[in-house]
């Protein structure tokens, strides 16, 4: 008796931390954690551009699984024809180059802050003959016009802007468009709830999931995940620590 009331204690409060952390799961959160911010620890956060200028050789790769890549080319098969794709924060490019592997792109486009990790995207880009195109931007503001994109992916880019602001996207997509947005979670009662919070050399906004929905609907984007049910059932596995959302125009 005594043991099973421990093992029920033991259960009890390991699911209250959970649902603490990360609030009740569901399936917006559906892959394991992402092999994020492994860069040297102990750096004063900067949230500027020298910071990711400084840091961006991370093997090209912060947030990549293949999980999410999955996702990104199954989805890109609900297009009749072959969609075009922006990846905002692209980093290295190392996602850009993989799904130009697959042919499932007519065109792939990566832009980032960080004006080094784009010179060396276009270092890999010569040596891999590749036929991405990586540009040095900001993804508050670009200059691309109005609807140029079929999908936009955004991983663990977002959450690092000074506030949350989806409003480029918004532009950016048409009406048929979709866009895949990887971010921090934590639940509704997490601590660091609306915070600024400090992660290796980064700094990113904590949101749960309904406050990144309303910032999405404020800029113009709703949160579909639950129309590719489906697909998405695929990938849920393991801990949940980021929220993944697909948005659409609304
Ligand atoms: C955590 S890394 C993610 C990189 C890549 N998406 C991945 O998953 O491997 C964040 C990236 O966002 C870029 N970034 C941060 N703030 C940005 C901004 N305001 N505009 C454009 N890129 C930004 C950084 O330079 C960095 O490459």
């Amino acid at each position: 008796m005594k043991l099973a009331k421990f093992i029920l204690f033991k259960i009890v409060s390991k699911m209250y931390r959970v649902i603490l952390f990360f609030g009740i799961p569901s399936f917006e959160t559906p892959f394991s954690p992402l092999n994020i911010h492994i860069l040297p620890k102990g750096h004063n956060t900067s949230k500027s551009k020298e910071t990711y200028d400084k840091y961006y050789l991370n093997n090209g790769e912060w947030n990549q699984d293949v999980e999410l890549f999955n996702l990104i080319t199954d989805l890109s098969k609900e297009f009749n024809s072959k969609p075009s794709l922006l990846d905002m924060g692209c980093g290295l490019g190392d996602l850009c180059f993989n799904l130009e592997n697959t042919e499932l792109f007519s065109k792939i486009t990566g832009i980032d802050i960080s004006s080094v990790s784009i010179k060396k995207a276009n270092e890999f880009k010569k040596s891999h003959k590749s036929s991405s195109s990586f540009f040095t931007s900001g993804i508050d503001k670009t200059n691309f016009s109005k609807s140029s994109f079929s999908i936009i992916t955004s991983i663990g880019a977002h959450e690092h802007l000074k506030k949350p602001d989806f409003s480029e996207i918004k532009r950016l997509l048409p009406n048929d468009g979709i866009c895949i947005m990887v971010l921090p979670a934590c639940g509704p009662f997490h601590p660091n709830r609306g915070n600024w919070v400090q992660k290796g050399v980064q700094s990113e906004w904590w949101y749960s999931r309904k406050d990144w929905e309303k910032f999405m609907l404020r800029d113009g984007l709703r949160n579909s995940t639950k129309e590719y049910k489906n697909i998405i059932e695929n990938y849920i596995t393991g801990k949940k620590k980021r929220w993944t959302f697909i948005l659409k125009p609304i």
